[in-house]
């Protein structure tokens, strides 16, 4: 058994220690959000924050995030109620498949979450480790500059929403 704070939740899980943390989510959690691209922790596309850091979770054992914070895709917005960043995504037209783009986000609001008004060069820095084979780079880095220009929280979760589980 492991716990820890999903997305503003208490979450206990009955899974074997040594579980990567994105099969947990996919499989024992069934938060689909996150995507597995290629398993060794080199393209970003199973990113989650873990305690404010951009995380690759194929190869992070759950025992790692235990009665840590854990941010997914899920935990940024709601299709009725985007974030800012989310918003800018829309307004940039950042997607191309999309397979990327859960990774993109959460590197991206861990960013704006630990420096509101990156430079281009810290926008480099941080997202360099998130790949997209559909080459939307630029727009990327435009979304995040008119999400740093609104000044907006990047989460926004809501605790008040909140409630304990356990899950097998
Ligand atoms: S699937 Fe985790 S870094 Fe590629
Ligand atoms: S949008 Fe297709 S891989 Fe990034």
């Amino acid at each position: 058994m492991i716990s820890f704070i999903l997305n503003g939740t208490s979450v206990d899980v009955d899974v074997s220690l040594d579980t990567p943390l994105l099969w947990v989510m996919r499989d024992h959690l069934k938060l689909k959000g996150t995507k597995f691209g290629c398993g060794m922790g080199l393209c970003g596309a199973c990113s989650m924050i873990v305690d404010g850091v951009s995380t690759r979770t194929c190869i992070l054992p759950v025992a790692s995030v235990a009665n840590k914070n854990v941010t997914t895709i899920e935990g940024l917005g709601k299709p009725q109620m985007l974030s800012t960043l989310q918003q800018a995504w829309v307004d940039n037209s950042v997607p191309q498949c999309g397979y990327c783009q859960s990774g993109q986000l959460i590197s991206a609001s861990a960013l704006l979450n630990s420096n509101p008004n990156p430079s281009d060069a810290q926008i480099d820095d941080a997202m360099s480790g998130n790949i997209c084979r559909c080459g939307t780079y630029p727009n990327i880095k435009k979304a995040i500059k008119a999400a740093a220009t609104n000044q907006v929280g990047v989460q926004t979760f809501d605790p008040s929403e909140s409630t304990s589980g356990v899950v097998a």
